[in-house]
C-alpha cells in the first residue's frame, strides 16, 4: 500500500504536534505518511503569551520527547493575585505544582511562541531522521493558503492561493485555529456559525512589555479589574526584564471590537487604538501597560470564543485543535486539547489507514468527552467575573477575599472531581 499523502494546514501547536505523532509511529519507513504542513505566515509566528499545558497534555509532550525542553522554558509563575486600583491584594491563589488540582496557574506555563517553536523544531528533526532512512518526512510550505478544497471521495484536491498550484491529498487536516478557513471551505460558510461567542462578547489582547522591578521580585500574576467589564493581567515572561500582558473587554454593544477581530482590513494599529481607548484611563498600572502596548511588536488580538460542531470531519477533511473545538483562552485547555487531539488523531489514522470515515469517527468518539468537559465554563464565566460597576468590582474582591482567608478555594479544588485534563486516557502507542 502506498503511504498516505496528508496535508496539515496551520503550523502553531496542533499542526506540528500531529506531524510529529504521525512520523514517530512504529511502522516501517516506507509506510510512513508523506506530510505537507502549510502555514499562512512567513515562518513560525512569535506572537502569543502565556498558555497552559495540563495533565494528559504533559504526557503527550513526554511521548513526543520534548518535555525537558519545554520545562526548561516555563515562566515559573507562582500563582494569581487579585489587586484593586490602590494595588491592594484581595486574594491570592498559589499554583498547584503537583499538577493534581485545577488551579488557574497550570502544571506548565509557557509562552505560545516558545512552545510552537519547540514543536516545530521537533517535527523537523523527526522528519530529518525519517528522510535519512529514505522516507519522505515533512515538507513545510510558508506564506501561502488554500483558496479551494474539493473532494471526489478518493482524494482531496486543493488549490494554493499564492503559488497557484493544485495538489491531491488522501487526507487534509485543518489545524488553522479559531477562524479556520479549512472549516469554512469544507463545510461551507454556515460553518462560521460554529464559532460561538462567549456570553456578552469577549475580546482579548496579548502582548509583552518591559517588566517593572516589582513584577520580578516574585513571579506572581497580577489581575486587576476595572468597572465596565474590563480586566488586565500582568504575568511573568520567560525572559528576565520582560512581563506579559493580557487585556479582556466584554462588550457586545461595540461592533468595532468584533470587526477588529474578523475583518482582515483591520490592522494591528486599529486593534491597538481600540485597546488604548478601553484601558488608557482604567486605573492601576494601565497607563504604563498601554504605553508599552503601543510600542510592542508581538501584539495579538482576537475574539474569545468556542467552536462547537456536530462533527469534526467532512469526507477526507478533518479538524484538529482550535479549528474544530476551541474551548477559549478562559478554559486554559486550548493547548492541551490540541496536543491530546494530535496524539489521538494520529492513532486513529493508523488504525484505519484505508477508511478515513472510521478513523475520524473513532477520533471524535475518543476525544469528544474531553472536549465537552473543557468547554464547560462556570455559569456566566467570564462575564460574571467582569462586572459593569465599581460596586460590582468591590463585590468580586470581597468574594475572593472570603475564599482566600477561609481557604475555601484550595478545599474546593481538592474536593472537586479534578480537572478534565487529568481524567483523559491517552493510548500508549500509535499502532494497535
Ligand atoms: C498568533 C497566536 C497567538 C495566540 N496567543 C494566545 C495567547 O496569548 N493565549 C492563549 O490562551 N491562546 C493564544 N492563542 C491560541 C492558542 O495558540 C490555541 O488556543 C491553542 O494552542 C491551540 O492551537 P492550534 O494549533 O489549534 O491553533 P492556533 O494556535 O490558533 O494556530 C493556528 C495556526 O494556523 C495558521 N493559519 C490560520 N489560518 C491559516 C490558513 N488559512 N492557512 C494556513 N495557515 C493558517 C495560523 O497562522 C496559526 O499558526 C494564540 C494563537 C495564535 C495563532
Ligand atoms: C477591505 O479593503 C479592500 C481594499 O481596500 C476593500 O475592497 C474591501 O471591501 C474591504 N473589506 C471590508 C470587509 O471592509
Ligand atoms: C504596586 O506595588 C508595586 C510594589 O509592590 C509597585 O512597584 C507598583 O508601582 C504599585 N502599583 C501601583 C499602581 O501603585
Amino acid at each position: 500500500m502506498a503511504p498516505l499523502e496528508i496535508l496539515i494546514v496551520g503550523c502553531s501547536i496542533a499542526g506540528p504536534a500531529l506531524a510529529t505523532c504521525l512520523l514517530l509511529s512504529d511502522v516501517p519507513v516506507s509506510q510512513k505518511p508523506h506530510i505537507t504542513v502549510l502555514e499562512r505566515s512567513n515562518g513560525m509566528r512569535t506572537e502569543g503569551q502565556n498558555i497552559d499545558v495540563r495533565g494528559a497534555g504533559v504526557t503527550i509532550l513526554r511521548r513526543l520527547g520534548i518535555e525537558k525542553a519545554v520545562r526548561a522554558k516555563t515562566t515559573r509563575e507562582e500563582g494569581v493575585r487579585m489587586v484593586d486600583s490602590r494595588n491592594r491584594t484581595w486574594g491570592q491563589f498559589v499554583a498547584d505544582k503537583s499538577g493534581k488540582t485545577s488551579t488557574p496557574t497550570a502544571d506548565i506555563e509557557i509562552l505560545r511562541g516558545t512552545l510552537a517553536k519547540i514543536l516545530f523544531q521537533r517535527a523537523r528533526s523527526v522528519s530529518d531522521a525519517v528522510q535519512a532512512e529514505g522516507g519522505h518526512g515533512v515538507e513545510f510550505v510558508w506564506a501561502d493558503t488554500l483558496d479551494a478544497i474539493e473532494q471526489d471521495g478518493l482524494k482531496v484536491h486543493v488549490h494554493f492561493a499564492k503559488s497557484g498550484k493544485t495538489k491531491a491529498f488522501d487526507l487534509v487536516v485543518g489545524a488553522d485555529g479559531l477562524q479556520s478557513t479549512t472549516r469554512s471551505m469544507a463545510w461551507g460558510p454556515q460553518a462560521d456559525d460554529a464559532v460561538q461567542k462567549l456570553a456578552g462578547g469577549v475580546y482579548g489582547a496579548f502582548f509583552s512589555i518591559p517588566a517593572w522591578e516589582a513584577d520580578e521580585e516574585t513571579l506572581w500574576r497580577k489581575w486587576y479589574h476595572a468597572s465596565g467589564r474590563r480586566s488586565i493581567m500582568v504575568r511573568p515572561h520567560e525572559q528576565r526584564g520582560r512581563a506579559t500582558a493580557f487585556m479582556t473587554v466584554i462588550a457586545d454593544t461595540d461592533a468595532r471590537l468584533e470587526r477588529a477581530a474578523t475583518n482582515k482590513n483591520n490592522t494591528v494599529a486599529v486593534q491597538k487604538a481600540l485597546m488604548k481607548e478601553y484601558f488608557g484611563e482604567a486605573g492601576w498600572e494601565c497607563e504604563r501597560v498601554v504605553d508599552d502596548m503601543m510600542q510592542s511588536t508581538d501584539f495579538y488580538y482576537d475574539s474569545i470564543a468556542q467552536v462547537k460542531l456536530d462533527h469534526w470531519s467532512k469526507g477526507r477533511v478533518v479538524l484538529l485543535g482550535d479549528a474544530g473545538y476551541c474551548a477559549s483562552a478562559f478554559s486554559g485547555m486550548g493547548t492541551t486539547l490540541g496536543l491530546i487531539g494530535a496524539w489521538k488523531l494520529a492513532g486513529c489514522i493508523f488504525q484505519h489507514p484505508n477508511d478515513p470515515q472510521r478513523a475520524f469517527d473513532l477520533y471524535e468518539a475518543r476525544m469528544q468527552p474531553t472536549v465537552a468537559l473543557a468547554q464547560k465554563l462556570a455559569p456566566g464565566f467570564p462575564r460574571s467575573l467582569h462586572p459593569a460597576t465599581d460596586w460590582g468590582v468591590w463585590l468580586i474582591h470581597a468574594f475572593v477575599w472570603v475564599l482566600w482567608v477561609s481557604r475555601v478555594f484550595g478545599l474546593l479544588m481538592k474536593l472537586g472531581a479534578g480537572p478534565p485534563a487529568h481524567s483523559v486516557q491517552v493510548e500508549e502507542t500509535q499502532v494497535h
